[in-house]
């Protein structure tokens, strides 16, 4: 099961969960069978939890400072949430799965890299420490309850 950090800032606890879906993605590549269809489940649940808890805590703040790098990682992660749909509905075995989820592992990897390399030094310089826990505990909530879906 994904296991979600308890301590530290929203940046260290973003950084863990990046780590966590790099190697979940390595992971699917590497395995097959129901380790793998179990392992692409995991994957899937982690990403959509990550990916709707920066959108509820993370990118409205670095957009009051930084507005097209917030917009930028929101059209990425829409982009990502098509590709992930048509994954699950296909299914690891399908034919073309493995062709589209290479795509997604690329899509993903070049997402968090940008956000590590733009959007979290935005969000260092505007947040003081004490900000930047708090938010780690509202991204804390937002994972465990499924709070705060994104209003479209
Ligand atoms: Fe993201
Ligand atoms: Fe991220």
């Amino acid at each position: 099961m994904v296991k979600v950090q308890q301590e530290g800032d929203v940046v260290d606890l973003i950084l863990e969960q990046h780590k966590q879906i790099r190697q979940l993605f390595s992971r699917v590549v590497h395995t097959e069978g129901e380790e793998r269809a179990r392992t692409f489940e995991e994957l899937t649940h982690l990403l959509e939890i990550h990916e709707q808890a920066e959108e509820r805590v993370v990118h409205p703040v670095t957009k009051d400072v930084a507005r097209g790098v917030a917009e930028a990682r929101v059209h990425e992660e829409d982009e990502a949430k098509k590709m992930l749909k048509q994954l699950k509905k296909m299914g690891p075995d399908a034919d073309g799965f493995d062709d589209l989820f290479q795509q997604l592992k690329h899509a993903v990897d070049e997402h968090a890299t940008q956000e590590q390399r733009e959007e979290f030094p935005k969000l260092r310089e505007k947040c003081d420490e004490d900000q930047l826990r708090e938010m780690a505990e509202k991204f804390r909530k937002v994972q465990a309850t499924g709070d705060g879906r994104r209003k479209r």
